[in-house]
């Protein structure tokens, strides 16, 4: 587990050198504060911030972060979405990446109504790839303007270029603070105008700062310098009437167990199983699990636990999902919704149960009825991946396309239809029998090679570096801190405790 650590770790390093020293130096330069800096002052002091997706992108060819920092973090007692272009990533501009990474932002923002704060300094689309970009990138615009419709603050403070798609991220935003001097924010730069019109303008008075807050008021306020904008964007946080619940800093007993020998609960073998309990015993307070039918659908552990203080009704994962196992989740997640109980989901499963005799005993039927028990429960859900999360054991453990409010990994994970050998396995036997229905002869060696390599091309996009490259999770985890991860996204999603709409479709028996 360490090994697969320090992997991770050093690709978070690649992200926090940003563009790299010439563009940082230059950045500097130009008397401008990296990203993450900004990001440092605007937050309280001392408060906590949790990053997300730091690595969206890895695997893809473009740049790994997305080239922005999104993380929630506390402005003036109030828990926020934070979002920070970096500038010196391909002058800030947004890659299909970026705006794959900034619509689970936004959703999370949603989801959880948290005050959105874009941190804006971008070249708008990177231009090459705008055909990826330019059709899902529309609803950003959309995004923040339900957020406000939806009584959630939005705010850009806005400290350099903002061209084109981006002067929408101020032009949708309710608060907006620009840069003197270094905000530029227009719907053309000068040689777009230039070719459209055959007018000549220069920036500043095209889109400067001041320009915008004299003229077209598309500023609301006018900051000397970065300095000034970050304590005007505080200042706005502080006088904003939120219904969300202040960070009560909630906690609890630790875990009677050391939460070191996380490292050691899961095999990086995928095929050695272990314990749920074990990871349930490091995570809640004081250790204490209450489970519910522990004698019946025993692979799937059901209980009521308290994390940082607070209410969790957790499903684990402790093999292959049976009839029992899809029936007690459906019916321990009902009693979780009655109670307004959030649900956490520790996914280590290969998938439902196959063969004749389950198909026979209904596994489908079953298995449908977890499923509709997790796609319209109302309480918030957290996925954790430690392990395996295949099939539609993904989708009945609440996976990323079931809403939940946030999903972590540890670097454990594996996620795919199947695994690479079943799949590889699958496709060589239907070559067989089609080779066989029209009578040819299936050359071994080459049937051999085709095996092995859809076997490789499935381990590799099964991994958790891949799977957080494509944002199917908000971040991979060191196990060590699973307990303060879950605490900080619990908290953040208490302004909005239950989703608005109740019930259940109908059930197949
Ligand atoms: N798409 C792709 N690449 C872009 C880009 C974009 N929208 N904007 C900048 N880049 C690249 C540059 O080509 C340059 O790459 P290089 O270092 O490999 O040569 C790098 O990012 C830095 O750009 P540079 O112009 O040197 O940085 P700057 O800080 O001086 O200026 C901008 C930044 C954003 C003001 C300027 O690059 C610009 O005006 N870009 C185009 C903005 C635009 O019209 N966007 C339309 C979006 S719909």
């Amino acid at each position: 587990m360490l090994a697969l650590l320090d992997e991770i770790n050093a690709e978070n390093e690649k992200v926090l050198a940003g563009g790299g020293p010439k563009y940082v130096a230059r950045h500097r330069e130009r008397g401008k504060l990296p990203a993450r800096e900004r990001v440092e002052l605007l937050v309280d002091r001392g408060a906590p911030m949790l990053e997300l997706s730091p690595l969206a992108g890895y695997g893809t060819e473009h740049p790994l972060g997305g080239g922005m920092m999104m993380a929630i973090g506390q402005v003036e007692g109030t828990e926020c979405l934070i979002m920070a272009n970096d500038p010196t990533i391909r002058g800030g501009s947004q890659s299909p990446v970026s705006v794959a990474k900034a619509l689970r932002g936004y959703e999370i923002a949603r989801i959880n109504k948290l005050p959105l704060i874009n941190l804006t300094e971008s070249g708008g689309a990177d231009l090459p790839f705008q055909s990826q970009i330019f059709v899902p990138g529309g609803a950003t615009f959309k995004e923040i303007s339900r957020l406000s419709k939806n009584g959630v603050p939005t705010l850009a403070l806005v400290f350099g270029s903002s061209t084109a798609g981006g002067a929408y991220v101020p032009g949708m935003s309710d608060y907006t603070v620009f840069v003197k001097g270094g905000a530029k924010v227009f719907l053309g730069g000068p040689p777009l105008v230039k070719m459209a019109t055959n007018e000549d303008a220069d920036e500043e008075t095209l889109g400067g700062a001041e320009m915008h807050a004299k003229q077209s008021g598309l500023a609301d306020y006018l900051a000397r310098d970065e300095f000034e904008a970050i304590a005007l964007g505080r200042q706005i946080m502080r006088h904003l009437r939120m219904s969300r619940p202040a960070p009560d800093g909630a906690t609890g007993p630790d875990p009677v167990y050391d939460l070191d020998e996380l490292l050691g609960v899961p095999s990086v073998d995928p095929r050695i199983p272990y314990d749920i309990r074990d990871v349930i015993a490091r995570t809640v307070d004081a250790s204490e699990f209450e489970e519910f039918k522990p004698l019946y659908g025993a692979n799937l552990v059901c209980g009521w636990a308290r994390l940082h203080g607070r209410d969790i009704g957790i499903l684990g994962n402790n093999g292959i999902l049976f009839s029992e196992e899809s029936q007690k989740g459906a019916q321990f997640i009902q009693l979780c919704n009655q109670q307004s109980i959030p649900l956490l989901f520790i996914h280590n499963i290969t998938g439902f149960m196959v063969g004749t005799r389950y198909e026979q005993g209904g596994i489908i039927k079953d298995g449908a009825k977890l499923i509709n028990a997790v796609s319209n429960s109302c309480v918030p859900h957290y996925s954790l991946m430690v392990g395996n999360s295949y099939g539609a054991g993904n989708y009945a453990m609440s996976g990323r396309a079931y809403d939940p409010r946030f999903v972590f990994s540890w670097p454990t994970h594996k996620i795919a239809v199947m695994g690479g050998k079943q799949l590889a396995g699958v496709l060589s036997i239907v070559r067989e029998n089609a080779a066989k229905a029209s009578g040819r002869e299936l050359d071994a060696d080459a049937e051999a090679q085709a095996r092995a390599a859809v076997e490789a091309q499935i381990d590799s996009e099964q991994t958790a570096l891949y799977a957080t490259g494509q944002i199917w999770d908000d971040g991979i985890i060191d196990p060590r801190d699973t307990r303060t991860v879950l605490g900080l996204a619990m908290s953040a999603a208490r302004g909005n405790p239950i989703d608005s709409e109740r019930g259940y479709a109908a059930y197949r028996m």
